[in-house]
């Protein structure tokens, strides 16, 4: 453990497990029996929208970071969002996913673009034997996966030898939330923000780290089938979204977006130089 002797120190233990077992909580989707495999396409194309738009704004933000040379470490990887426009900038990427069936996804996206320079390991980050040593190690959307935020950190510093990087949610589009009040019938009070990034920073800066922090907006196109699939995978995991919940989701998106739905979301970029 790397923490410093503090006479005050922020308890962010209670509230990052709090709202992490509210994040993970299992979702109650029941109106479409196939749709964990439709979710999974559609975050697919969500990120391939507009060429990895998301993923290349990441890029452009660690213009001056990224060398050509770099060997690069990615966890959890998903559909390729980051290792597709990372690729093209560092000599190779290796990426540790949990999931076979993103796996399976990422290697077709990444068969699509061409690219070659990856390495793919099909195991859990917290367990994975990786033997080598990297000039960046970097997570996107990741840190909800893990329960430990910690050793998480930890781990990704014992692998780096010149930088880390966390890229985290940090805005969620006004339509899901103003979803949530309306077919909720509850105050929207944070349930999903995706805040996950500020805990990783207090533990840093309790490590003495200097971190450099950007946000940018970025944006994706959704049709009605995949905009209520999106919206129920919120509000699933308050209110059970059956045919009737659905329905109501399809007739507020139609009143208040209609189609395509263009979803404009933030993300931070947070880097920093592990202790030598
Ligand atoms: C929310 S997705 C983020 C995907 C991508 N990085 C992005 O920014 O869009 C998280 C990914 O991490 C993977 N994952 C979850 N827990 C993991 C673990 N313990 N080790 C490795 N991968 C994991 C999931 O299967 C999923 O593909």
């Amino acid at each position: 453990m790397k923490r410093r002797e503090l006479k005050y120190r922020i308890n962010w233990q209670d509230p990052w497990k709090k709202m992490r077992n509210e994040r993970i909580r299992k979702l109650r989707v029941t109106y479409d029996k196939d749709l964990r495999i439709k979710s999974a396409e559609d975050f697919s194309n969500r990120y391939k929208w507009n060429d990895y738009e998301s993923g290349r704004e990441v890029v452009n933000i660690l213009g001056n970071v990224l060398n050509k040379d770099f060997e690069v470490l990615e966890i959890g990887p998903g559909p390729g969002t980051l290792t597709i426009p990372l690729s093209e900038k560092v000599r190779k990427i290796t990426c540790v996913e949990a999931s076979k069936a993103n796996l399976q996804i990422l290697k077709e996206n990444l068969k699509e673009k061409k690219i070659k320079n990856f390495e793919l390991i099909n195991e859990c980050w917290e367990k994975a034997k990786i033997e080598n040593s990297f000039d960046l190690v970097i997570c996107s959307h990741f840190l909800w996966m893990v329960e430990d935020l910690e050793k998480h950190l930890e781990r990704m510093e014992q692998f780096s030898n010149r930088y880390c990087v966390i890229v985290q949610p940090c805005g969620r589009d006004e339509v899901v939330k103003n979803a949530f009040e309306e077919i909720c019938k509850e105050r929207y009070t944070g349930q999903f923000e995706p805040d996950a990034d500020y805990f990783a920073y207090t533990i840093l800066r309790e490590w003495s780290r200097l971190l450099d922090v950007r946000y940018f907006e970025y944006s994706f196109e959704l049709n009605l089938e995949e905009g209520i699939r999106y919206i129920a995978s919120y509000l699933g995991k308050f209110i059970e979204v059956d045919e009737q919940v659905a329905g109501k989701i399809k007739n507020f998106l139609i009143a208040k977006v209609g189609e395509p739905w263009v979803v404009r979301d933030k993300a931070v970029v947070m880097w920093w130089e592990p202790e030598k």
